[in-house]
């Protein structure tokens, strides 16, 4: 069945490239969600070049625009409104094409909205339909029409398509969509579906393609990566096998894992860390909020005594363990109080790194319809409050590395300055040293010499 969906696309991924042969088409995205969008937007970027296009950054250059949507947080609707705003005009000058997908194409009163004010778009296609962008896009080309392409949220995902990856030595692959855990301000479980885990062979033969293509460090994506429970050829594998079995592939340096829930971070996947020496010692693990009862109005099936002792047992079983997270403030109902209670866990837990957001209400969620919503002043008032002591966290570990040796996976030149090298730890601080070309896609030790905000300094280490 699926390989059937596919060769239909291959067969329109053929055609649009026999009929680009003799031009040099472009091709301009905008990202604007996670790394699970991210890889989305990787495969969109593999089909667009088998089909004979070619990437700019200029969105007056391209010939066709694409937008992949995320709609976590308002302001992520604010962007995308304003961009279409500014494709309105390239749309009447050149007629570029404008494809818009992604999560936000999942929620009906936005698909509405785009209709009624935007309706110059040519293709909108949500976050299961990816696979038959060629065929909607022959459709634009050859029929002039536009295409509705969005299936109800658990359509089964196609996975295998022709991918483009931003990186060389570095890359990201879903073992998972969607969520079951339906915390109560968050919008993902209605755009994205229920779990459905991928076959545990698929995705072990995709990293040991990316091992042979000379990538050293993978990141497995997911909502909900310890829920994982993959069933095949190979039986079942929970997400603990398959840290064990990407552990053994040669080749991989570093795995990496987003996002756990720390409800299902069982002892297997304790164990299963402690064992893997190539799996990150830093583990994000997303708090939301440090008070119980803002914890339980959130539905996130813990306390913060549970969250605290879960740390504590992390840091006993697995020798240098650190934790970055997340954190919303603002959510209905927080207290002062509450808020203190998040401190208290920032402080006890010392995180090497914390996403943190203000609360943002999204329609259909149940937080949404909590009467004791919180004014945007003391929302903003409590978020600058905590970034203070994240940032002075933050200024206190980077001065623990200064004198230290780190293995540093180096990604290339330094974007601020291409004198120099840049790469990062296993613990993700950005590192930047003097090397050359030579150096770049290795993992070398490197001795710390200085601390800055958000990266350190080192020196290559005699070897
Ligand atoms: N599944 C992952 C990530 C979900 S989205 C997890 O559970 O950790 C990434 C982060 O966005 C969440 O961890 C949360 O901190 C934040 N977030 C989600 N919904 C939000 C909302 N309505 N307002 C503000 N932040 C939100
Ligand atoms: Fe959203 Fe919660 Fe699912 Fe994460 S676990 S995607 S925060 S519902
Ligand atoms: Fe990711 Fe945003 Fe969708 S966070 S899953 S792109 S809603």
């Amino acid at each position: 069945m699926k390989e059937e969906k596919f060769k239909k696309q291959e067969e329109f991924i053929e055609k649009i490239r026999t009929s680009n042969f003799t031009r040099h088409p472009f091709y301009y995205i905008l990202t604007m969600g996670c790394q699970l969008n991210e890889n989305d937007s990787e495969k969109l970027c593999g089909m667009l070049e088998q089909m004979g296009y070619y990437k700019t950054e200029e969105m007056a250059q391209a010939d066709i625009i694409l937008f992949n949507t995320c709609c976590v947080r308002e302001n992520a609707e604010e962007k995308l409104f304003g961009k279409l705003g500014e494709v309105k005009k390239l749309k009447e000058q050149k007629g570029t094409i404008v494809a818009v997908g992604g999560c936000m194409m999942q929620e009906e009163h936005i698909v509405e909205k785009l209709k009624k004010s935007y309706p110059f778009c040519d293709i909108v296609f949500g976050t299961h339909t990816l696979y038959q962008f060629p065929q909607d896009l022959y459709e634009v080309l050859n029929k002039h029409k536009t295409v509705q392409d969005i299936l109800q949220i658990d359509g089964e995902v196609i996975e295998g398509l022709p991918i483009k990856r931003n990186d060389p030595y570095k890359a990201s692959v879903t073992i998972m969509n969607g969520c079951n855990n339906f915390c109560t301000y968050c919008i993902v479980p209605y755009v994205r579906g229920r779990e459905r885990s991928r076959d545990p062979k698929d995705i072990l033969d995709e990293i040991e393609s990316l091992a042979k293509q000379g990538y050293k460090e993978v990141t497995l994506l997911g909502q909900n990566v310890n829920s994982y429970v993959g069933n095949g050829n190979l039986g079942i594998y929970r997400f603990s096998d398959l840290l064990r079995a990407v552990n053994k592939i040669e080749g991989i340096e570093i795995i990496r894992f987003i996002s756990p829930h720390p409800k299902d971070f069982k002892d297997d996947v304790i164990e299963a860390i402690r064992d893997c020496k190539k799996v990150s010692r830093l583990v994000h693990l997303p708090l939301q909020s440090g008070s119980s009862k803002v914890l339980k109005a959130m539905n996130r099936k813990y306390t913060k005594e549970q969250y605290l002792e879960l740390v504590e047992k992390m840091k006993q079983q697995i020798p240098g363990v650190t934790f970055s997270t997340d954190i919303i403030v603002g959510f209905p109902g927080e207290t002062d109080e509450d808020l203190e209670d998040t401190l208290d866990v920032v402080r006890k837990v010392n995180f090497e790194q914390v996403f943190m957001f203000i609360y943002s209400r999204r329609v259909g969620t149940v937080a949404d319809k909590m009467e004791n919503q919180i004014p945007e002043e003391i929302k903003h008032k409590r978020f600058d409050k905590l970034k203070q002591l994240v940032e002075s966290q933050i200024e206190q570990n980077n001065k623990k590395y200064i004198g230290t040796v780190q293995n540093v996976l180096i990604e290339g030149k330094s974007k601020n300055n291409p004198e120099m090298l840049s790469g990062r730890t296993d613990t993700n601080k950005v590192v930047v040293l003097k090397g050359t070309e030579k150096d770049i896609g290795t993992i070398l030790p490197v001795t710390i010499v200085s601390e800055h905000m958000w990266y350190l300094k080192g020196e290559k280490h005699p070897l």
